[in-house]
């Protein structure tokens, strides 16, 4: 099923219209904490631009999440998408994922950024936003990547390991956790002296730069 613009019908019943001849890129942000990276692409959007991409929207997944408000303050409409606590694991994803989606093509949404959104994406949004949805991993992936390994679990097991080297990935979201295409990564060393919160610290910043880098390189 079609009309003048193009597009198809989604097995979650939303139509899927192409935006692709539209010149101004819109950017939905998913996120579930206090939302420095989103803080960061909407600073360089405001400094020096996200290509022709505009951060239309902020999706979380949790209700108190710091970085609703960072988007209330910017003046960027907010939504709070929570998971169905009734639902076994997988249809919980599924579910969330699905009303996800409906939002994404309502607003007409062309990228999406997971910047610091701890829930696992499945079903037709992988493939309807397939190369045109990234997330952002606080580790040098293929390390350290995967189920359970989110915050502070992350930096806690690279200091376990003894590395000396830790960073950040962009990568595309797949049907994987954490095994997309990388766009990007950006290191920093591991001190002797490092708990998980100082290399979290540190590699915070790089990550704010990367993202910024990765959406202006997606877009
Ligand atoms: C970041 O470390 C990001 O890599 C991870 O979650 C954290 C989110 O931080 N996915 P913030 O909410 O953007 O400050």
């Amino acid at each position: 099923m079609g009309n003048r613009q193009g597009g198809k019908r989604l097995k979650t019943g939303a139509f899927c219209l192409n935006t692709g001849n539209e010149k101004v890129k819109h950017i939905l942000t998913l996120v579930s904490g206090n939302g420095s990276n989103l803080q960061a692409l909407i600073d360089a959007e405001r400094q020096d631009g996200l290509g022709n991409g505009v951060i239309a929207a902020v999706v979380s997944d949790k209700p108190n999440a710091f970085a609703l408000e960072r988007a209330k303050n910017a003046g960027i409409p907010a939504f709070t998408i929570l998971p169905d606590k009734n639902l076994p694991k997988q249809a919980r994803r599924l579910e969330l994922s699905n009303r996800i989606l409906a939002k994404a093509l309502e607003l007409r949404i062309d990228f999406i950024v997971c910047a610091g959104f701890l829930s696992i994406l499945s079903g037709d949004i992988i493939a309807v936003y397939a190369s045109r949805m990234i997330n952002i991993h606080p580790s040098l992936l293929p390390k350290f990547g995967g189920q359970g390994m989110y915050g502070e679990n992350v930096h806690r097991a690279v200091l376990d390991a003894g590395e000396r080297e830790s960073g950040c990935t962009v990568h595309f979201v797949d049907v994987g956790a954490d095994t997309g295409q990388i766009i990007l990564q950006r290191a920093v060393p591991v001190l002797s002296s490092d708990t998980p919160e100082t290399l979290a610290e540190r590699i915070h910043v790089q990550e704010h730069a990367a993202i910024v880098e990765a959406v202006r390189r997606m877009i």
